[in-house]
């Protein structure tokens, strides 16, 4: 007989019962273990009846190791496109409830599809990870699938954004698409994020360890750098890709959603001058400081306890959207190492190539010294951080508040590699070293043979400073555009994004000009 609508209606009824109470055993042991189920998860990502579910009816052909017996339909995986905050998102939400949340190829072909839709239609990617790996019946089919996956990850960078979350295992090559990702969160005491399980690694190489250990949220927001977010639960992990997502463009072709604007050029902060001490060796929390610049104090930082000696952050400055790059002085006095510049560099380029100004807040020592980090290459990661400024071409504000001395001033989007306004603070030192430094090299020979040294260096030390270590040095050769009173960088900075807003981006490369002939 042909279906008819209401056959329709029932069938899809069913089948939706089915898929939701299919396995309530499963779906107990899920809730037991402190997670959500699938849907249930969609459910707080995505606005109230955005769902569009696709896909749905589609299971696996696969043969042998009797899982022709076993063919649930969504075969372990819910896809679609809902909204958050009314714009539109493509998401896939593994099912742990069914295979393990297994990637068999149906499944990968499900993921892979609305990758390309996300793709097609220019709207954020995200990815709700909750799986034992490669489905292993499905043999290579699975490996397949993945890499179908990763390869639509690398196509998709820098066109769309990309979240990915992971909710309970991620194990194996799955693990990449963490990685790969623009933004990973992952929930303590559930994700567990590893290319080989601990009985792996036992076997391999007698080490025992658990789970947590090897791959918990807490190894990766500290040791690894993969988790960009961690939250306690998962209701509070979505509920923050939803305002993260409040923050992005849709696409790399579009601008990041401006918020109300809040008159922030005319805005003065007196409270800015206490919080940063007078004294360069002296530290203090740089996110007080960009709570006063950002509009409500609000901002969302990546990897916050990852390489802590430098901050990155979202937020909006007058309702424009922001990515800020501040040294943190609370935290090995601000200096710039490998895993500061891995962390930094990457940000910047998200930045960049999704049309988000960045504004750069300055107060670094140099680099650290040592073997340590000469021996990791730290100039090679160093270096990635100066490529990704250099390549920048978004809006650049950079304000330096206290200090910056050497490469790392150069690196901290200086003049010289091209940021688009640079404003300096009256009592900052831009030098390429410190004063003592300085001094100790240049009159060595001078303070060896003084009859007091110690008078002698406080003068040569004076003197340093008052000609070159002052914002005012570089100023005049242009390399500071203005020098501001601390109270007034958020109404600078206000003013410089809405001077540069209409900055136009990579110069379209042409054949030649139209010479007058
Ligand atoms: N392929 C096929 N089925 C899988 C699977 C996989 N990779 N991972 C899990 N499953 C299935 C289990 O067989 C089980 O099925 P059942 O309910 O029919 O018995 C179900 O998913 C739940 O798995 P279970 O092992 O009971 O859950 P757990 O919470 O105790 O452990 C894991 C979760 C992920 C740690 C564990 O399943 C595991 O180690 N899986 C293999 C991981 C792996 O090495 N994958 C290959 C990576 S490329």
């Amino acid at each position: 007989t042909v279906p008819t609508m209401r056959s329709l209606r029932e069938r899809r009824d069913a089948l939706r019962d089915d898929i939701v109470t299919g396995n309530p055993a499963a779906v107990d042991r899920q809730h037991s273990l402190g997670k959500l189920t699938a849907r249930e998860r969609l459910g707080l990502l995505l606005d109230e009846d955005s769902f569009v579910e696709i896909d749905m009816y589609r299971r696996h052909r696969a043969h042998g190791l009797g899982l022709e017996e076993r063919r649930p339909h969504t075969d372990g995986v819910v896809t679609g496109s809902g909204t958050i905050h009314g714009r539109r998102v493509f998401v896939y939400a593994q099912d742990f409830t069914i295979f393990g949340g297994s990637l068999g190829e149906a499944h990968a072909l499900k993921i892979q599809k609305v990758m390309d839709l996300a793709v097609s239609t220019g709207n954020p990617f995200i990815g709700l990870i909750d799986s034992g790996g490669a489905r292993i019946q499905e043999g290579v089919l699975s490996l397949n699938g993945y890499g179908g996956i990763f390869q639509r990850n690398v196509q998709a960078s820098g066109v769309i954004p990309q979240i990915s979350v992971v909710l309970g295992p991620c194990a194996g090559g799955a693990a990449y698409s963490t990685a790969l990702a623009d933004f990973t969160f992952m929930v303590r005491d559930t994700a567990q994020l590893y290319l080989t399980g601990p009985d792996v690694v036992e076997a391999v190489s007698g080490e025992r360890v658990t789970h947590a250990e090897l791959g918990g949220a807490q190894v990766h927001a500290r040791r690894s750098g993969i988790a960009t977010f961690v939250h306690d639960d998962e209701e509070s992990c979505l509920e923050d890709v939803r305002y993260l997502v409040s923050m992005l463009p849709a696409n790399n072709m579009e601008p990041p959603p401006r918020g109300p604007s809040r008159d922030a050029s005319r805005d003065s902060r007196p409270r800015l001058a206490e919080i940063v001490p007078a004294d360069p060796k002296q530290p203090y929390d740089i996110r007080e400081v960009i709570a006063e610049i950002v509009d409500d104090g609000e901002f969302l930082e990546l990897h916050e306890a990852w390489a802590r000696n430098v901050v990155c952050a979202l937020a909006r400055v007058d309702g424009e959207v922001v990515g800020l790059v501040a040294n943190q002085p609370m935290v090995l006095a601000g200096v710039l190492d490998v895993d500061a510049s891995q962390k930094a560099a990457r940000f910047v380029r998200f930045c960049d190539a999704f049309n988000i100004p960045l504004v750069t807040l300055v107060d670094v020592p140099g680099f650290l010294p040592g073997t340590g980090q000469e021996h990791a290459g730290v100039i090679r990661h160093g270096a990635k951080l100066l490529y990704a400024y250099c390549e920048a071409t978004v809006p650049r504000i950079q304000v330096i508040l206290r200090k910056a001395y050497g490469g790392a001033y150069i690196v901290m989007d200086s003049r010289s590699i091209g940021t688009d306004l640079s404003l300096a603070w009256p009592s900052n030192e831009i030098a390429v070293m410190g004063a003592e430094g300085a001094v100790n090299v240049v009159y060595r020979k001078e303070l060896a043979a003084a009859g007091d040294p110690a008078r002698r260096r406080a003068e040569l030390i004076d003197t340093y400073r008052g000609e070159l270590a002052h914002p005012y040095f570089s100023a005049e050769r242009g390399l500071v555009d203005d020098v501001i009173d601390p109270a007034d960088t958020r109404s600078a900075v206000a003013r410089g994004l809405a001077m540069l807003r209409d900055k136009r981006g990579p110069v379209v490369r042409r054949k030649h000009g139209n010479v007058p002939l």
